[in-house]
């Protein structure tokens, strides 16, 4: 079905009210609002009302075993979800991250829909640390179920421009605010079991919360390499880690190594793929911008900043897919704090086409 599509537009992170208003009444009354959060963009909908949440499906072309994050704006909000009270640990992690792009898994109440979970006795809650999302939920008074506002296996949307461009005419309405400042999503992390366990690495790195709560562990399931192609492979128990995820239309392979070893291997491969007339992108740290020969190159920002290449790094995803490539080529960026996240969604842009130069 074609939505006619409202498109307010709110800059500087300021929520106009009239606007939210507006927007809130749809979610009130069962339809799907995209908004800016601090992590991504998210495609909203009435958490409370299966009905509503299954329109997020829809719209994404999502399959309906993949869960959706619940988004609330208070504590009370969140104790309606979850069936029992919070745990010291769920305490201490809330007091220290909340708002801001750490989701946690509990125990569902009966109040959450099974569409929302994807038929699990568990559900996600986050608190985003943005005003226009923070003040859409409070004005609606609904928690508000929202993945990504990427179509299906797209890159996540990190600027008003990607959800305009994907999604208008699929939702009722679009919020189109400032680029979102993490630019990944949200960690995620299983309260259920006796040790927090990291089902997706995002914002919040292993290490912030270890310094909060100590003992976490990670999904086995989530950080292969080519190394252990040949053994038996963990699936991820998110089960939105298993999917084809932000990949874009050529095939890509990403290179691990030294720097100058890396730029020399690429190049020589795109030497000998122009020679059969491919077109060859390269995705790449933007110091070494000048250093590649491919066809057009876009850079993720500066490897020492890893926090600026989490900000761009599915927006430079995306931007490959604007001219016609045969291959592309990344480089790999080093696997400390945020980068642990960074090269999560590299490896499932690239199907885990992983190589080490030596
Ligand atoms: O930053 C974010 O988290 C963004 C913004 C919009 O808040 N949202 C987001 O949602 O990334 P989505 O649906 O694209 O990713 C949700 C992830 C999926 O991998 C899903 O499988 C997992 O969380 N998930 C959700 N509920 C779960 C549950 N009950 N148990 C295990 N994994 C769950
Ligand atoms: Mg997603």
């Amino acid at each position: 079905m074609e939505f006619k599509t409202h498109i307010y537009y709110m800059r500087d992170g300021k929520a106009e009210s009239e606007f939210i208003k507006e927007a809130a009444e749809i979610i009130r009354s069962g339809g799907t609002v995209i908004f800016p959060t601090e992590t991504v963009y998210g495609l909203g909908a009435d958490a409370l009302s299966a009905e509503a949440s299954l329109g997020i499906f829809k719209a994404k072309g999502r399959p309906a075993d993949n869960p959706l994050i619940v988004h609330v704006s208070s504590i009370d909000m969140l104790l309606y979800l979850i069936d029992e009270g919070l745990s010291e640990k769920a305490n201490l992690l809330i007091d220290r991250f909340w708002p801001g792009p750490l989701t946690l898994i509990f125990k569902k109440s009966v109040n959450v829909p099974y569409a929302v979970t994807g038929g699990l006795d568990t559900v996600a809650v986050r608190m985003p640390d943005h005003p226009i999302a923070f003040a859409l939920i409070k004005e609606s008074g609904r928690p508000i179920a929202a993945p990504s506002a990427n179509r299906s296996t797209k890159p996540s949307p990190t600027k008003g421009k990607h959800v305009v461009g994907e999604m208008v005419g699929r939702v009722d309405a679009i919020i189109c605010g400032d680029d979102s400042r993490v630019g990944l999503e949200s960690t995620v992390l299983d309260m259920t079991g006796e040790t927090p366990m990291i089902l997706r690495p995002g914002g919040i790195t292993l290490e912030h919360l270890r310094e909060v709560i100590g003992d976490v562990l990670i999904d086995a399931g989530i950080s292969e390499d080519e190394h252990q192609d040949n053994k038996e492979k963990k699936s991820p128990k998110a089960p939105g880690m298993k999917y084809a995820h932000y990949a874009p239309d050529a095939p890509m392979y990403i290179f691990k190594g030294e720097s100058e070893k890396v730029i020399k291997r690429i190049n020589e491969l795109t030497v000998e793929q122009q020679s059969f007339g491919k077109r060859v992108g390269v995705l790449a740290s933007s110091e070494h911008g000048k250093c590649f020969d491919a066809d057009i190159v876009i850079g993720f920002g500066k490897p020492d900043k890893l926090e600026e290449v989490a900000a761009n790094i599915f927006s430079a995803l995306r931007d490959l897919d604007k001219v016609k490539l045969d291959i592309i080529y990344a480089e790999a960026v080093e696997e400390i704090g945020i980068g642990v996240a960074i090269m999560n969604r590299m490896r499932k842009a690239a199907s885990n086409k992983i190589y080490f130069v030596d």
